[in-house]
């Protein structure tokens, strides 16, 4: 594939894959890989005990931080982004300069694949019925941002991957 210069985003709700699926892409495309849960991580420890300890509201701030700064990076890479990081005005603005790519999937599969939701704050104690209900709050948020929708698909990573690499294709 003639590689563009802009970094490819992979945006999407929790539970898409956006960590996989991104780390598989940037294998296949020879980039880097950066995932801004675990960039925040590796700065501030866990999520969930942030949220205790700061808020949502100093979340949210610090992701909107270091998203901006894993999009300026120098080379361009294959970054998958925390399911919230569309709710940032200013994210959303960056992310018109990106390629971007939004992975869907269904409230069924999201059930398969959160279980106890205990590493997402935002989940709370019944984490199917929140995820669709922040899934509603945000899906105009991530179709608006997207050059690509993945739809919900069963198959393989590498599948997935295949869909995104022809995809991205047709748009840049
Ligand atoms: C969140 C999604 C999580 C993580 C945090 C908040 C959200 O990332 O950033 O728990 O608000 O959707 P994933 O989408 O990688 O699970």
């Amino acid at each position: 594939m003639q590689e563009p210069a802009r970094n490819i985003v992979l945006i999407g709700p929790m539970g898409s894959g956006k960590s996989t699926v991104g780390s598989a892409l940037a294998r296949r495309l020879g980039r880097p890989h950066v995932d801004t849960d675990h960039f925040f991580v590796a700065r501030h420890g866990s999520i969930a005990e942030y949220f205790i300890t700061h808020g949502e509201e100093a979340f949210r701030a610090e992701e909107e931080k270091i998203v901006a700064e894993l999009l300026d990076s120098p080379r361009p890479s294959v970054l998958s982004l925390g399911g919230g990081s569309v709710l940032s005005a200013r994210t959303r603005e960056a992310l018109r300069r990106q390629l971007v790519v939004m992975l869907d999937l269904t409230a069924q599969q999201a059930a398969q694949r959160l279980g106890d939701g205990s590493t997402r704050p935002v989940l709370g104690d019944d984490p199917v019925t929140s995820w669709r209900r922040i899934y509603a709050e945000r899906e105009a948020l991530y179709r608006e941002c997207a050059d690509v929708v993945v739809p919900p698909a069963e198959g393989t990573i590498d599948e997935r991957v295949d869909t995104i690499v022809s995809a991205l294709r047709a748009v840049h």
